[in-house]
């Protein structure tokens, strides 16, 4: 079976991706390849940080590897929280406190309009591949639902009436950036040859 390394130490999106794949490919984990220090995201953009991360992978293992990086990107903000949304409100990934930092950025904006995007770097045979998913929705006034996590009781998409965390796991999956990304990356790892 064809290995690739997915660099990532979130164990719920690895089942998610092995899931799409099926058995033709197995994603191989970080710590399987020895790597447990986190790896560096310092760039400007998503493209620049799922590309930074791929290649840290690459460099020390010089296998296979894809690497993805998310965030939200809210219109009337100029594109925040975006590259910051993990560490919009504090240094840590501190869920309730960027919902409340966001409501309150959109009190007085009656553009609610955003979108999640994730990019994923691919590294196969040494050639680098991006791809990209993209869920357009609105950021509500406020919170509802208990599934999910980060933004999801905020996020409305478009079409919907409920929020990412009321959706079941895999309504959210068919219609969200990630999964789209994923179903990309997905495509390409079939047609290829190897
Ligand atoms: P990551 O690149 O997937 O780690 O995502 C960065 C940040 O974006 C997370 O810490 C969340 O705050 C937010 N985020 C990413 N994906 C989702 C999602 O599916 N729902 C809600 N928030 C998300």
């Amino acid at each position: 079976m064809k290995q690739i390394i997915f660099a990532t130490n979130n164990a719920h999106k690895l089942g998610e991706v092995q899931a799409v794949l099926g058995d033709e490919f197995r994603l191989v984990t970080l710590a399987e390849c020895g790597i447990t220090e986190d790896i560096p995201e310092t760039a400007a953009t998503l493209e620049g940080n799922a590309l930074q991360k791929a290649r840290y992978v690459h460099e020390r293992t010089g296998r296979d590897c894809f690497a993805d990086d998310t965030g939200l990107e809210v219109d009337a903000l100029g594109g925040e929280p975006g590259v910051h949304s993990a560490r919009y409100a504090t240094d840590g990934h501190d869920f309730a406190a960027n919902n409340a930092l966001l409501l309150r950025n959109l009190a007085d904006k009656s553009d609610r309009r955003a979108h999640f995007r994730t990019v994923i770097a691919l590294i196969l045979d040494g050639e680098e591949h991006l791809f990209e998913g993209r869920v357009d929705g609105v950021i509500a006034e406020q919170m509802s639902g208990a599934g999910g996590f980060g933004y999801d009781p905020l996020f409305v998409p478009e079409g919907h009436t409920e929020s990412f965390a009321e959706m079941s796991a895999e309504a959210k999956n068919a219609i969200s950036h990630r999964g789209r990304a994923v179903a990309r990356l997905v495509e390409f790892l079939r047609k290829t040859d190897k």
